[in-house]
């Protein structure tokens, strides 16, 4: 590893909240040359750190969103039509997709939830990961620059299986797991996201703590992100200043929740229970049950008022 890539690890870190292993272990692989392949659940960071790897590295990055509709053709690029019919099927008529713009500029071609796209795009970019080169009809052989690496990132929930994803990635590439963020680091990134909002620290870290519970609840399969705490802490302080009252208000910080977390979770199949339900369950563990409005509009009071002894009270 050069002085260039060990300079880098502080200023990344200066950008990215904690991960501090795996801003090491991206930076190692892209230094030896390697593909690298970020699993993780949604927002856990996988673009964030890799967006502030490859600025610090001073490498391009050309940005792919994986889906059912990237083929092959849209990867890599077109004869202009019109321009063919003029000028021919010359080299300048060729629209440059992504890949070919990555592997002209030793790049980094960044795919965004892999998994998704077509098989045969899938084996276009396996054969330039281990050929460094791509055949394009009529416009002939490219080689890849020096920097080019693909950098891609999937969700191991999403439904579109990680099991799509063949061996033959899986074997040309470096991977890394990366979890959900520790309690601590995911307060700070909201903190930080936030910083113009005016909000008390220990307020926004029991938020995140609600927002947590929601990943380990048993009617739940997936719970939110971190950006459904940025949305909550968001929303409770926009509600705050409509309702004229502090965001910790409790009614206020509940309904916020409600609005922020309730589309983000997914509830195991035949549980019976809303996800509002639970929002408002887990809200209660960690805040108590002070809302008395809200518990009106629950109907039924199903959580133990602010009693759960497993909940993480900060
Ligand atoms: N370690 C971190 N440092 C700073 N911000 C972070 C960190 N992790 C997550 N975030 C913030 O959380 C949000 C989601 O992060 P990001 O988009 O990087 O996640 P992701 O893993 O790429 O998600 P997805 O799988 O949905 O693409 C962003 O607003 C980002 O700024
Ligand atoms: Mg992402």
């Amino acid at each position: 590893m050069g002085e260039r890539e060990q300079g880098l690890i502080p200023r990344v870190l200066g950008r990215v909240v904690g991960r501090a292993r795996e801003i090491e272990l991206v930076v190692a692989a892209l230094a030896a040359d390697c593909h690298v392949l970020l699993e993780g659940p949604p927002g856990t960071g996988k673009s964030t750190l890799l967006r502030a790897v490859a600025d610090e590295l001073g490498l391009g990055f050309e940005f792919v969103e994986g889906n059912a509709e990237l083929t092959p053709a849209r990867l890599i690029g077109h004869f202009d039509p019109a321009r063919v019919l003029t000028d021919g099927y010359d080299p300048d008529v060729f629209v440059d997709g992504p890949l070919v713009t990555a592997m002209r500029d030793g790049s980094l071609l960044y795919v965004e939830e892999i998994n998704r796209i077509p098989e045969e795009t899938l084996n276009v970019l396996i054969t330039v990961m281990s050929e460094r080169e791509l055949h394009v009809p009529r416009l002939g052989r490219l080689a890849a620059g020096d920097g080019f690496r693909l950098v891609a990132a999937m969700n191991p929930f999403d439904a579109i299986g990680t099991a799509r994803i063949s061996a033959a990635v899986y074997d040309r590439v470096c991977r890394l797991s990366v979890g959900y963020q520790d309690a601590p680091d995911e307060a700070t990134i909201v903190e930080r996201a936030l910083a113009d909002l005016v909000i008390d620290r220990a307020w926004l870290a029991k938020v995140v703590t609600v927002v947590r519970s929601t990943r380990t609840h048993p009617d739940v399969r997936i719970g939110s992100s971190v950006r459904g705490a940025l949305d909550a802490v968001a929303v409770a302080s926009s509600l705050a200043k409509l309702r004229n009252v502090s965001v910790a208000d409790p009614g206020v910080g509940l309904d916020a929740a409600l609005v922020a977390l309730g589309g983000r979770m997914r509830l195991r199949e035949g549980c019976g229970r809303s996800a509002e339900e639970i929002v408002t369950e887990l809200w209660q563990q960690v805040f108590g049950s002070t809302d008395s409005r809200a518990d009106a509009e629950q109907g039924k009071a199903d959580a133990p008022l602010g009693a759960n002894p497993g909940s993480p009270h900060r």
